[in-house]
Formats: C-alpha cells, structure tokens, sequence
C-alpha cells in the first residue's frame, strides 16, 4: 500500500497510515477499494443493453477486429483467454481460425471501475508526453492495447479524456523514477528515461490504443500495468500532461499461465527480482487478448482490451513521485519524506478541494 494523508482514508483504516514497503502485503488497499466500490456499481455489467442499443458494442467488435489486421495478425491460430472467473486461469484451449466470426473473438466485455484514490501503484512520474507510441528502445513482447473509457452512471463513453499508462520494462524496471526497487538504484540516468509511459486522448467511442511492452515483475505486486485518467486534463503547449486533478487509477493484470509462459522468454528471465504470483482481486481486471502471427509465437506480440468504468462525480487529487521537466526528471521528496525507502517517493493522496464529497465511511470494512 502506500502513503495516504487522507483523513478519511485514515479513518477507514481505524489506524494512522503506516510507511510500507515491497514485501508487505496489500490488504488495506485492497480494503479501500472494496469500500469504495462498495457505494456504487463495481463493474459495467449494467450498461450491457445500452451498449447493444447504441451500436458501441458492435462498433468495439469491428474496431478490434481491424486493429488486429492492422498489428499483421493473420486471425489464423488467435489464441484467446476464456472463462472469465476471476478464481482461476483464463487460459482459453480454442483455436481461432480465419474464418472465425469476429463477434465470437472480440465480444468479451471484460472491465473493470477504477477508483479515485487507493490502487494506484508507486512510480507515477508527471509531465509525460501525448503519444501513441511509448516503447523506445526497449526491447520486450510488443503489447497493443485497446481501452475504452465509460462513464459508470450514464454508461456513455468519454471523450477527450486523457488517458495515462505506464509499466515496467522486460525486466521489472520503469522509467522516471530511482528507488531500491527499481532497478540499478544508482543509476540515476533512469530519472531522465521514458520508455513505457504515455498519455492519450479518448475518441468519440471513449477509445485510445497503446503500444507498449508486457510487463516483467518486481517486488511485492504481481504482473500489472497502470492506468489513470486525467478528466479535465488539458495538455501544455509541448504536449505533455501535468494535471493532478480528478485522477482515476488502476491496476490491470494478466493471466497467471500466460505470465508463466511469457517468463520462459529469454529477456523475461533475466529479471532476479522477487515475485509476486497474481493477487486476490474483487473485480475482473485482467486484460483479454489474443496473440498476434499466424503461429503461437509470444514474440510476436499480442493484441489486448479493456473497458474502464470511472464515475466523475468524485474529485481526487494525486501528488507525484518525480516530476519530468525539459531539464530531465526530477525528484518530489518533499511527498511526505518517503525518500528513506523510496528515493523517487511513492505517490500519496489528499481528496481534491471542490468536487463532489468524498464517499463517507461505512461499517463492513
Ligand atoms: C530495463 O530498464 C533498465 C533501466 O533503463 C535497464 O537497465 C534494463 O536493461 C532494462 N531491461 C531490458 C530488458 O532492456
Ligand atoms: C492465480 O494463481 C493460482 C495459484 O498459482 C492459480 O491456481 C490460478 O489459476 C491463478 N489465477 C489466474 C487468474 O491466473
Ligand atoms: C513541458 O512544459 C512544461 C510547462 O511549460 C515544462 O515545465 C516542462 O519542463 C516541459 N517538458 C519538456 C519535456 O519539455
Ligand atoms: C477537481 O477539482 C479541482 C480543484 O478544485 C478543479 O481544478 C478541477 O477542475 C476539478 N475536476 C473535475 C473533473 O471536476
């Protein structure tokens, strides 16, 4: 978990906020994102009629269906997770085939609603640039993603809202950011890097897509990438996105047998941090995909999606780990001292001024 200033966060601890670190587990937070989830729908289950009724669901099917012709996927051998339990491994035993009705591959409506203020992970570095394409030079699985953005209380998708992703490299590593966990803590070249992070914004289906890298592992999670929306973002003159404010933020996971898999790969197996096998999750967060070629070769990349449901009724405000400027990447020590285990500082959390209230405490925590 990590370091909330939030009163009311706080108080739905019953505790003061404890200094954690790799290692520790993440029950608290996976408590407050119970609680929150608790006062209003946790899934897009809900929208599904409205989704039919306004052609959205069969839009995502036409739009994924291209996007895998597009990344050369030849549609033969597409090898798709099934059974969507969130217990036990997705891993689907169907072979896809040319000839396979689109409808029958890209249906699935996997989502999840993020929350305003707990699940965010450490490493959130702001001022990241607009762009599509984030990978560098990093070397990895090539992962193109397919999100899109509904709003839980109306079940329409959101504009021109601003996107955020980031994950570690091949080897469990992220841009931007220096601590002991991440990587070579002495190479402080790594504040200046950028690889594997970006910003996008929404189309008119409340689309963006990505290419990154699968993720590799480090202490204390398991296999993830993040995400976080920017509602009213507005991006600076140079492109980047600076804003704080109303800042939505999740996790998504993948499946255990496919991570295993794609851990035998050469460049994933050099990483000699500790793991963390997938985590107990109360929403289904893990993202679905098909593999790209026209054989099952990981190498060749895979295809993902995922539908995130936010409600903007509530305002948050985040606060960074490091910040990136022209002059290279900087430092927040100042987030609440956290500089003795994290040089970079994990980000905290503080309700945003104005905006809806924050949801009240309950009892059941
Ligand atoms: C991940 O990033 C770190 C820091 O830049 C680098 O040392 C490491 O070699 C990268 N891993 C791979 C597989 O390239
Ligand atoms: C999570 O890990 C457990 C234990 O290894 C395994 O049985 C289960 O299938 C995994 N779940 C997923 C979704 O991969
Ligand atoms: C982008 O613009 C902001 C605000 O003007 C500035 O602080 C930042 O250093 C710039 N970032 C880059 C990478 O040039
Ligand atoms: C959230 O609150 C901040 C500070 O009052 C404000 O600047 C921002 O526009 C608000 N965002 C939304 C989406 O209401």
């Amino acid at each position: 978990m990590h370091i909330i200033t939030s009163v009311l966060v706080a108080a739905l601890l019953g505790q003061a906020p404890v200094l954690a670190h790799p290692g520790e587990d993440l029950r608290h937070e996976a408590n407050l994102r119970r609680h929150y989830l608790s006062l209003q729908a946790n899934n897009l289950d809900h929208c599904a009629e409205a989704f039919e009724a306004e052609g959205l669901h069969r839009r995502t099917i036409n739009r994924r269906a291209t996007r895998v012709a597009e990344l050369g996927g030849s549609l033969d051998n597409l090898y798709r997770r099934q059974a969507p339990k969130i217990t036990s491994s997705h891993k689907g035993s169907q072979g896809y085939k040319l000839d396979t009705d689109p409808k029958v591959v890209f249906a699935g409506n996997n989502n999840c609603v993020l929350t305003p203020e707990v699940t965010e992970g450490p490493f959130f570095v702001q001022g990241q640039d607009i762009r599509g394409t984030i990978v560098e030079k990093e070397i990895g699985v090539p992962l193109h993603l397919d999100f899109q953005l509904i709003d839980v209380t109306t079940c329409k998708p959101l504009k021109d809202v601003y996107i955020e992703l980031w994950n570690v490299n091949a080897t469990g590593v992220y841009s931007g950011a220096i601590s002991p966990v991440n990587g070579i803590a002495s190479d402080t070249s790594n504040l200046d890097r950028t690889f594997l992070r970006s910003v996008q914004k929404t189309d008119a289906n409340g689309v963006v897509q990505f290419s990154t890298n699968f993720p590799g592992y480090y202490a204390s999670r398991a296999t993830h990438m993040h995400v976080m929306t920017h509602l009213n973002g507005v991006p600076k003159a140079n492109n980047t996105m600076w804003d704080l404010s109303a800042t939505y933020a999740g996790q998504l996971f993948f499946d255990q047998d496919f991570i295993n898999a794609i851990e035998k790969l050469d460049l994933y197996s050099k990483n000699r941090q500790s793991k963390t096998k997938n985590e107990t999750l109360t929403a289904d967060s893990y993202v679905e995909y098909v593999t790209l070629g026209d054989k099952v070769d990981l190498n060749n990349g895979l295809f993902g999606w995922y539908r995130l449901g936010v409600n903007p009724t509530y305002n948050w405000t985040i606060m960074a780990a490091a910040q990136r400027l022209k002059e290279g990447g900087k430092i927040k020590t100042g987030n609440l001292g956290a500089g003795v285990l994290f040089l970079g500082g994990f980000p905290t959390y503080a309700p945003g001024a104005g905006g809806a209230p924050a949801p009240k405490p309950t009892k059941g925590l």
